[in-house]
């Protein structure tokens, strides 16, 4: 049996994962046009998990038909067509022995290429900086978003359980809140983008109170052995450099929050998940979730692990978990070639990266 820490078997919740390393959620802008995921979607997830990856988290997912779609050719699970459409890939990810838990993201400000033609929305009026992505099909400035009132808070809360509710019904394992990468739920964490006055904004415990509501929400709602996780970052798509300015006073409100909602894992990433990237503290965003959220909570962390020492070095600072990105892009067999004893590849941007993120056939394997 391996001494590897990173090939140590670990459980959340009815879900025991064969090692530490899951996939992180990667946006490929492949679905069809009406956000149905595919049969070489099926095909890309399910390589991860027959190359080791004990778990996998999808692309971000909107959850409704009207704000929340991020890109174009975004796959949805606003509509019961779309929850079947995931049931494919599901089936195929099952079948290749690994549990998939569904990413469900509402894009807010940061929305670009919504088909349902609705404005954008956030917890206060605020235009992104830059540009949109072209990785991602967009192109030009954003548009400025407006403030989301209660009554709509309410109708984004119930969207995002009903897009659970049908994660369960298509055979998820779980889904994970995205409230991080400066998207919707990451707006009302972030005081240079939520400047509210109700209880929503103001104080680090005001604002992390809706993604703990939405968590909260969905936790009720889905059966007892579905896993709910959460997503959060410091930086924002549109700001890599951004950070809470309070630092570890937000770190203590959003993760104790979190896990009072019930959340099962919190999933922190940034540039580098070994660094202390928090402003006035020592220590990683991993640590800080370690440190305040409850003990029944696992902790993954995200962002240049890729090396197998990095991978190691996050475990032993105390995450329970982590994911892999770009080096699970280039390696999708990653925990079977380091288990083995294997050299890893490189990142060929060409085929991931070129002309845009969408899934490209160099890149997804057909059929062993
Ligand atoms: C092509 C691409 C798409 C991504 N899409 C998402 C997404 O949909 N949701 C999300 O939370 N993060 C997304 N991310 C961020 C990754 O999950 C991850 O945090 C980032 O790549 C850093 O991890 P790494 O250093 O292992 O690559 C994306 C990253 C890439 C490269």
């Amino acid at each position: 049996m391996s001494t590897d820490p990173l090939f140590a078997e670990f459980t959340v919740k009815d879900q025991t994962l064969d090692n530490r390393v899951g996939l992180a959620p990667m946006t490929r802008t492949s679905a069809t046009d009406d956000g149905l995921a595919t049969d070489q979607m099926a095909q890309y997830y399910a390589s991860f998990a027959r190359g080791g990856f004990s778990f996998l988290v999808t692309e971000g997912i909107h959850p409704d038909t009207t704000h929340s779609q991020g890109y174009a050719n975004q796959p949805g699970l606003a509509t019961d067509e779309q929850a079947a459409a995931w049931e494919p890939v599901v089936e195929a990810v099952h079948e290749a022995g690994s549990p998939i838990f569904a990413q469900l993201m509402h894009a807010g400000a940061q929305a670009q290429g919504n088909r349902h033609g609705y404005d954008t929305v956030a917890p206060s009026t605020y235009r992104p900086p830059g540009e949109q992505s072209e990785l991602y099909g967009g192109s030009g400035p954003f548009p400025e978003a407006r403030s989301l009132d209660s009554g709509e808070l309410n109708d984004v809360r119930e969207a995002f359980v009903a897009a659970a509710k049908r994660a369960v019904d298509a055979g998820f394992d779980g889904i994970e809140v995205h409230a991080a990468n400066g998207y919707l739920l990451h707006e009302f964490v972030d005081p240079l983008v939520n400047d509210r006055d109700d209880e929503y904004g103001g104080s680090p415990a005001n604002r992390a109170r809706f993604p703990a509501e939405v968590t909260a929400a969905i936790n009720d709602a889905t059966p007892a052995a579905f896993v709910v996780g959460v997503r959060t970052s410091q930086a924002a798509v549109v700001d890599e450099e951004r950070v809470w300015p309070d630092g570890e006073t937000t770190a203590n409100a959003l993760f104790g929050a979190l896990s009072d909602a019930g959340a099962d894992y919190i999933h922190v990433t940034g540039g580098d998940a070994t660094a202390p990237e928090v402003p006035e503290t020592d220590q990683t965003l991993a640590e800080l979730a370690v440190e305040y959220s409850a003990e029944t909570v696992a902790v993954i962390a995200n962002g240049g692990l890729g090396e197998p020492p990095k991978a190691r070095t996050a475990l032993e600072d105390g995450a329970d978990l982590l994911t892999l990105g770009t080096s699970a892009l280039a390696n999708h067999d990653w925990p079977n070639r380091v288990e083995a004893g294997e050299s890893l590849a490189d990142l060929d941007p060409s085929i991931v990266f070129e002309p845009d993120a969408s899934l490209s056939d160099a890149e997804v394997p057909g059929d062993d």
